[in-house]
């Protein structure tokens, strides 16, 4: 059965778009079938897949409002198992016009259902807003992956969306759970950001994620050049981390897959 998992934080520039790309990429390459829906009018997860927007021809605005099936929107990419259903900037109408449809909460979730398992897994790249994109995106998940950054303002933001998610789970979606909070451009020297953590950790008992993406340059390289960080530079840190990330959501050992020590033993007269 396939899972949906919506990638959510009302906050900007967090690691929402970062963390569907190259935990999707990395589940595609370990032979799952993933599909990533851009929610976001920045259509930023669209670029990093290397999609050229003007080349779409349906959209997410198109799936939303009911003008196109979701399954004429998904775009295949270039990366193994992986598909997108793509953002323009046309979604940044959809919110006003939901306003005037029916079931408006519910329409990702009713456009999903026919091909939900024909995915091993369904990221939902959510906007920094807690408008009717995200919310159809709660609606229609199974859990949510909450990307942070550990600052002491990150809490009160986190408040703010626990709110959003308990009403959501109790008047759409019973099962929704949280899948895990994330701590992105982690920094293991600042004691600000292991106190973070620790607090996280004390409400929200063994949601954590262990693994934490350290800020790494290659990962924010990775996006201009249309990939995902495991096609751009395999040997980086970032790749580890999100490497490691993959292994913890599909419940394996956190164990990196050996690197090549070249020219360690290399010796030549
Ligand atoms: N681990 C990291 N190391 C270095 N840079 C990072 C890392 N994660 C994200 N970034 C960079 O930080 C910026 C914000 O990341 P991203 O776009 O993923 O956040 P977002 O939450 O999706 O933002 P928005 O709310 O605008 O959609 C981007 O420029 C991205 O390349
Ligand atoms: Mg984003």
């Amino acid at each position: 059965m396939g899972k949906i998992i919506a990638v959510a934080n009302q906050k900007g520039g967090v690691g929402k778009t970062t963390t569907v790309v190259n935990l999707a990429a990395y589940l595609g390459f370990r032979d799952k079938k993933v599909l990533c829906i851009d929610a976001d009018p920045q259509g930023n997860s669209t670029t990093a897949f290397g999609i050229k927007k003007k080349g779409v021809s349906a959209s997410t605005y198109d799936v939303l409002i009911g003008k196109a099936r979701i399954q004429d929107a998904i775009i295949e990419t270039e990366f193994k198992n992986l598909s997108v259903v793509p953002a323009t900037e046309n979604l940044a109408g959809v919110e006003i016009e939901l306003l005037n449809m029916e079931n408006r909460v519910n329409r990702l979730k009713m456009q999903l259902l026919p091909i939900k398992d024909s995915y091993d897994y369904i990221f939902i790249d959510c906007p920094p807003a807690l408008g009717s994109l995200t919310i159809n995106a709660l609606v229609a998940c199974d859990s949510i992956i909450v990307p942070m950054l550990a600052e002491f303002f990150a809490l009160e933001g986190l408040s703010q969306l626990v709110n959003t998610i308990k009403i959501v789970k109790n008047n759409y979606n019973p099962s929704l759970d949280i899948e895990g909070i994330l701590f992105t451009m982690f920094d293991s020297r600042l004691k600000i950001a292991n106190d973070v953590v620790a607090e996280v950790e004390k409400y929200f008992p063994g949601k954590v994620f262990e693994t934490k993406i350290p800020r790494n340059v290659r990962i924010s390289e990775a996006p201009s050049h249309g990939k995902p960080i495991m096609y751009y530079d395999k040997g980086s840190k970032g790749n580890d981390s999100y490497t490691l990330l993959g292994l913890e959501v599909l419940g394996e050992p956190l164990v990196l897959p050996q690197k090549k020590r070249r020219g360690i033993f290399n010796f030549k007269k």
